[in-house]
């Protein structure tokens, strides 16, 4: 064949291939409001970015007639491009054709796609939308599954993992998701779940629709499976291509810093904080007070809204911010928010991401609730994951630090470099209320005028400890700072921080309460 008839002949393929399960069941996909997996790569990636490889990959399956189907691609669409020209390796299920089912050729590509990613030092990101285990393929399609995981756990720490679910995710499926770094969601398109609504039905005997058992708002506010939820898949790429822009390509390198701003937050910093200590307030306002531009990127907005985690940037590099959210739950640490923190402060420690801690808060959840869902074992991920943090780590009081919450919100005892605190700081082991309660008790029955007698211990307990001085006055605290100094004191700490090395003993790894 002539070199011109063997370029025909090439654009003839691929252009057969591209079409996936061809233009009906394109339809049927683009009826459900989803892209197609070409599609959806593309709007990702920076315009004309994309390269496919694979694209004549075929499965090799000879049971159920398989023999005599054609799967172009094998149902899934891998390849690199860029994301604001920083290099990125993708894949996207491809449920137009056969369900974008896995079996073993189609687990191939992915597995090898992973594989150049974690070579090429660069952010790996998954496409999710697929029946799961290609029933016909049997045990090659758990073994694709297998080889999967196993990456994803090699990859941990290594390069960003990002999974995107824009479609069903079901069965073992939903694992590799579970093992990534963050997991995006898109109202309606979503649905994750191991045991799908008709094995519910038939071994319990209950009715419920996919998107009740998992649809994205289920992942996003109730099981903490999602770290983004959007509106559309517009929505989520926006989401994505934002994310890469906050994070570093591995491990052994930096986040892009951008040309700094100063924050153009609509109200003053000493203003956020009610006059009365009970009244809450949300802490995301401090941290647009402080940040670059005053732009700051949450993640899992929607679950353990009491605590608040996401990036931000402090002259232009990118910071990880750990904070209580009094308006929700007064900010206290419970199970949930504190798995929320953990992650995060470890993710932030694989990728060099300095943290910043704002503290509010009045300690632990207590309960029979909690204390039977384990407080005391998910309690302990976040002093691990501080302690075993070796970024810059920064911590500034803005009010409450009480009991084990003080401890917990990386003190100066787990390893924090600089502990800072505004003046309307409360540093104790709990509340006055409570502490008066305990500890003048006796007094407080025995008095003439019992209520007037509790008001002055408590008056009497604020003084003496609900305050930023005696913690000062140990050198617990490295300076009480003004509200307004807050983002100038920050930028010098994080300057004067960025050559950090500190000391952990040697170790296969540790062993944390997961
Ligand atoms: C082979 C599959 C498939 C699968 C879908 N298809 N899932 N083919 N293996 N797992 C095919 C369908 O037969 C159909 O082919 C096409 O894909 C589109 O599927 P539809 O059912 O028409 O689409 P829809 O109505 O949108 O329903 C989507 C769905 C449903 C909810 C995902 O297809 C479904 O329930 N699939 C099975 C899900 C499942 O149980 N998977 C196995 C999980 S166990 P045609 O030719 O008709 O177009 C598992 C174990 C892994 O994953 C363990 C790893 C640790």
């Amino acid at each position: 064949m002539s070199l011109k008839r063997s370029i025909q002949d090439l654009k003839k393929r691929r252009a057969l291939v591209q079409k996936g399960g061809g233009e009906k069941a394109i339809e049927k996909q683009v009826a459900k409001g989803k892209l197609t997996a070409r599609d959806r790569i593309k709007a990702i990636l920076d315009p004309d970015s994309f390269h496919e490889y694979d694209l004549f990959v075929e499965h090799q399956s000879r049971d159920f007639n398989m023999d005599k189907k054609v799967l172009h691609g094998d149902g899934v669409v891998t390849g690199t491009g860029t994301i604001f020209g920083s290099p990125v390796c993708i894949y996207a299920q491809d449920f137009t054709v056969e369900g974008g089912s896995l079996g073993l050729m189609h687990a191939r590509k992915i597995t090898k796609i992973m594989d150049h990613a974690l070579k090429l030092r660069v952010p790996i990101i998954g496409i999710n939308d697929s029946g799961g285990a290609r029933i016909q393929e049997g045990v090659n399609s758990l073994a694709g599954y297998g080889e999967i995981f196993y990456r994803n756990t090699l990859a941990s720490g290594v390069i960003p993992q990002l999974s995107v679910i824009l479609g069903p995710c079901a069965g073992g499926a939903v694992y590799s998701p579970a093992l990534t770094d963050f997991v995006f969601v898109v109202d309606q398109i979503s649905k994750m779940f191991i045991t799908g609504p008709a094995v519910i039905e038939t071994v319990l005997g209950e009715k419920i629709s996919m998107e009740d058992l998992g649809g994205a708002r289920v992942h996003s506010e109730i099981t903490g499976n999602a770290h983004f939820y959007a509106e559309s898949e517009e929505e989520c790429f926006n989401q994505i291509k934002k994310l890469i822009s906050y994070i570093p390509w591995n491990n052994s390198t930096k986040a892009k810093a951008i040309p700094p701003k100063s924050p153009n937050f609509e109200k003053h910093i000493e203003e956020i904080i009610p006059a009365d200590p009970r009244e809450p307030y949300d802490v995301r306002d401090v941290i647009k007070a402080i940040v670059d531009d005053s732009d700051f990127f949450e993640i899992m907005e929607l679950w353990a809204a009491n605590i608040v985690i996401g990036f931000g940037r402090m002259n232009g590099e990118t910071v990880g911010f750990v904070a209580n959210q009094p308006l929700v739950l007064a900010g206290v640490l419970d199970c949930d928010s504190s798995d929320k923190a953990a992650r995060f402060i470890r993710y932030c420690d694989a990728f060099n991401i300095p943290i910043v801690t704002l503290e509010d808060m009045p300690g632990y959840l207590p309960g029979v609730d909690q204390e039977h869902a384990g407080v005391i074992r998910h309690g302990a991920k976040v002093l691990y994951a501080y302690s075993e943090a070796t970024v810059p780590k920064i911590t500034v009081i803005l009010r409450k630090a009480y009991g084990g919450g003080y401890i917990a919100m990386n003190s100066r005892h787990l390893g924090a470099d600089f502990m800072f605190s505004w003046p309307s700081a409360e540093i104790a082991v709990m509340g006055p209320e409570g502490a008066a309660n305990i500890i003048f008790r006796k007094e407080i029955m025995e008095a003439e005028d019992p209520e007037q007698m509790r008001l002055d211990k408590v008056a009497e307990y604020k003084e003496k400890f609900a305050n930023p001085y005696v913690a000062a006055a140990k050198g617990y605290i490295d300076a009480v700072i003004e509200p307004e100094e807050t983002r100038s004191i920050l930028l010098h700490a994080l300057e004067v921080s960025t050559s950090k090395d500190d000391y952990r003993p040697a170790k296969k790894h540790g062993v944390p309460p997961f």
